[in-house]
């Protein structure tokens, strides 16, 4: 087999707004550039979010101006309305990823607005990325649960996400926010999904809080996933879904992938260090069982 699986880091991003440690600038940059080096093409930064809201992501746009940038590498901001679009296309990016979710009790707790009044913004936003060339992903949370309503349908999923790439998202990725799923649950959202929407246009974004997020991903891979987003070491979790753990790890996303024979473009042993140095800086073990394995062998 020779396919090619995309992998959007966003440890930097939905990793560390849940971390108690608030990391200096300069060691964000230290991580963001050691993903870089490990051959990591799709990078999400950091939020333009209210700062009151995430205090962990404020320093965003700096943090963004002072990137060094590949021209090969999509660096991306997370914007929830245009005063954040507006910030992250001040500092050149060239990429911003809007946020919403198939579920009206978390779309409230999350950017304070129902799923409807979020996608008006979105317009907003969607007209100024038009007319300046930037583009923009989209992200659809609760996929499967909710952690204030329980079960959400497929087809409100479907719903959000059709009308997301109907408005002008090069890409929509699901998130599984709060890592209850079990595949035949992430396999019947993505069936319906698959009714309206192609298959290339969707991501898979897993958190791992019952140790779901691989098989997740693998049973995603069978229906045709090839873009999913993970976080190096695991890092992470959503300020607004309580108890919630990060995203399936980078290691780990990275091992399944190599070892069916998937082409990532990722550099393993870079990887690992990558994961080692910001784990070293948070001062605690990471949470990808590949990572652990590596450095014990
Ligand atoms: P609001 O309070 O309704 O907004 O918050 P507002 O328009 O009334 O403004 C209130 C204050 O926020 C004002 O400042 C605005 O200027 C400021 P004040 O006058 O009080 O000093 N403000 C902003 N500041 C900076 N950047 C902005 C911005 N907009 C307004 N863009 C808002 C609405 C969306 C701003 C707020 O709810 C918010 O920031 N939410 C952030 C939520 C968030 O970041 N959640 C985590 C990311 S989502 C996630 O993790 C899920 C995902 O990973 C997928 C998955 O796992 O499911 C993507
Ligand atoms: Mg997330």
């Amino acid at each position: 087999m020779n396919d090619f699986v995309k992998i959007v880091e966003v440890g930097a991003r939905d990793g560390l707004q849940n971390e108690s440690v608030v990391l200096s600038l300069d060691d964000k940059l230290t991580l963001i550039n050691n993903l870089v080096d490990a051959g990591l093409k799709d990078i999400e930064v950091g939020s333009c979010v209210s700062p009151k809201w995430v205090p962990q992501m404020a320093g965003s746009t700096e943090l963004f101006a002072q990137l060094t940038k590949p021209t090969d590498v999509n660096f991306s901001l997370l914007t929830p309305n245009l005063k954040g679009y507006q910030a992250a296309v001040a500092v050149g990016c060239r990429e911003v990823a809007i946020f919403t979710g198939a579920s009206e009790s978390f779309t409230q707790k999350n950017i304070n607005c129902t799923i409807a009044e979020s996608l008006a913004r979105f317009d907003d936003i969607m007209a100024h990325a038009k007319a300046d060339g930037v583009k923009v992903r989209g992200y659809v949370s609760c996929m499967v649960d909710c952690p204030y309503e329980g079960a959400i349908s497929p087809v409100a999923v479907a719903d959000v996400v059709a009308r997301l790439i109907d408005m002008g998202c090069y890409e929509v990725s699901l998130g599984e926010t709060i890592g209850t799923a079990t595949p035949d649950k992430v396999e019947a959202v993505w069936h319906e999904c698959q009714k309206r929407t192609d298959t290339h246009l969707l991501a898979g974004h897993f958190h791992n809080t019952y140790g779901m997020a691989i098989a997740n991903v693998y049973a995603s891979l069978n229906m045709g996933i090839r873009t999913f987003d993970s976080s190096i070491a695991g890092l992470g979790g959503c300020p607004y879904a309580k108890g919630a753990s990060g995203n399936v790890a980078t290691e780990d996303l990275h091992y399944l992938l190599d070892k069916m024979g998937y082409q990532t473009g990722v550099d393993k042993d870079k990887l690992m260090h990558a994961g080692k140095a910001i784990m070293e800086r948070l001062g605690r073990t990471s949470r990808s069982n590949a990572a652990i394995a590596y450095w014990q062998s």
